[in-house]
C-alpha cells in the first residue's frame, strides 16, 4: 500500500496504475467505509482512498476541531481492505493560500441537510470535484447513507462532464440497526442504546407504506412518533420528499419518496433515510440485491 500527502506524488504514482476505483473519505473508518474500499477493489482492481478532514464542509460552530482521527488505524484498517493507495494531504495541500473556487449545486443544496448546515455541500462539492480532478479514477463510490450527498456529487459529476463514474453503495449497519458512522463514538452509552429510534422510526413508516399508506405527513407523523417515543434525541427534520428534486411531497406517487431524518442527541446528529417504493435515481441506486434500508 502506497501512501501520499501531496498531489504531485499522487500523480506519480497513479500513472502507474490502470482502471482505479475511489474512495473519498474522512477517516475514523469503520466497516461502512471498508466495504466502499472493498467494491472499489473488487470491481476496479486497484482502490485509492483519500483521508481528508475537509474544512470547507464544517460550519463554524460544528465539530472540524474534535472530528475524530486515528491515522494508524486507519492505515492498518485499510491494509486489510485491499487498498492500494492511499491520499492523505494537509489542508494546505487542498486549499492552499489564494485558494478561490468553489463548486455550488444549486437547488438540491437548499433542503434538507443545507437547511440546517447552511454551505455543507458547497464544501463536498468543491473537495470532491477536486479529489476527482487528482486521482483521475474510472469509479468513485459513495454510501447512501448520505443520501442528500449522493445526489448532490451525481449532479455534479453530470453537470462538469467529470469522466468518473459515480457508485452509490448501500448502508453498513451495526448489529441493532444503527447505521455506521464516524460520529457514532460521541454518544454516551445511554444515548447510543437510544439511537436505534432513528431505524425504527423508518421501519415504522416503510411498513406503513407497503400497507398502503400514501399520504405523506401521514408518514412524517409516523416517522415523528416513534421518535418522541425516545427523549433523548431531538429529531432537526423529518423530510418525506421527491427523491429526483427533494421537494417534499403531499403524497408519494409513481416516483417513490425518500423519507429522511436528522436526530440529535446532546451535540451529535444522527442521520438516516429510506427508499419507499418508485423507480430510483441512479444517484440513489445502490447495486441490485442492495436497495434496503
Ligand atoms: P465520511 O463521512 O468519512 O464518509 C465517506 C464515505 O463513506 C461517504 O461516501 C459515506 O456516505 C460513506 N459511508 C459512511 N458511513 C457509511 C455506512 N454506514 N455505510 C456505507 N457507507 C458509509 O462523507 C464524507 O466522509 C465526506 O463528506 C466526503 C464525501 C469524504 C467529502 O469530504
Amino acid at each position: 500500500m502506497h501512501t501520499t500527502t501531496t498531489i504531485r506524488d499522487f500523480r506519480a504514482a497513479r500513472a502507474g496504475l490502470d482502471t482505479l476505483g475511489f474512495v473519498p473519505t474522512m477517516g475514523f473508518l469503520h466497516e461502512g467505509h471498508l466495504s466502499l474500499v472493498r467494491q472499489a477493489k473488487r470491481e476496479c482492481g486497484t482502490a485509492a482512498v483519500s483521508i481528508f478532514v475537509n474544512p470547507a464542509q464544517f460550519g463554524p460552530n460544528e465539530d472540524l476541531a474534535r472530528y475524530p482521527r486515528d491515522l494508524n488505524h486507519d492505515l492498518a484498517l485499510l491494509g486489510e481492505a485491499g487498498a492500494d493507495l492511499v491520499f492523505m494531504p494537509g489542508v494546505e495541500e487542498i486549499y492552499p493560500p489564494g485558494y478561490r473556487t468553489y463548486v455550488t449545486v444549486e437547488g438540491l443544496t437548499e433542503r434538507l441537510e443545507s437547511a440546517i448546515r447552511p454551505g455543507h455541500f458547497r464544501g463536498v462539492a468543491t473537495v470532491v470535484c477536486k479529489l476527482l480532478n487528482i486521482v483521475q479514477a474510472e469509479k468513485a463510490y459513495f454510501g447512501q447513507k448520505d443520501a442528500q450527498q449522493c445526489m448532490v456529487i451525481d449532479q455534479m459529476a453530470r453537470d462538469l462532464a467529470i469522466p468518473t463514474a459515480i457508485v452509490i453503495a448501500p448502508t453498513v449497519r451495526e448489529p441493532d440497526g444503527l447505521a455506521m458512522s464516524s460520529r457514532n463514538v460521541y454518544l454516551s452509552p445511554e444515548d447510543r442504546r437510544a439511537a436505534t429510534v432513528l431505524i425504527r422510526a423508518l421501519h415504522a413508516a416503510e411498513q406503513a407504506h407497503n400497507a398502503g399508506e400514501r399520504d405523506a405527513e401521514r408518514l412524517r407523523e409516523i416517522v415523528r412518533g416513534v421518535l418522541a417515543s425516545e427523549p433523548r434525541g431531538q429529531p432537526d427534520y423529518v423530510s418525506c420528499a421527491d427523491p429526483l428534486t427533494l421537494q417534499e411531497l403531499d403524497a408519494v406517487g409513481q416516483q417513490g419518496a425518500l423519507l429522511s431524518l436528522a436526530v440529535r442527541f446532546g451535540t451529535t446528529r444522527l442521520l438516516d433515510k429510506a427508499l419507499l417504493g418508485g423507480i430510483q435515481p441512479s444517484a440513489l441506486s445502490p447495486q441490485p440485491s442492495a436497495l434496503s434500508l
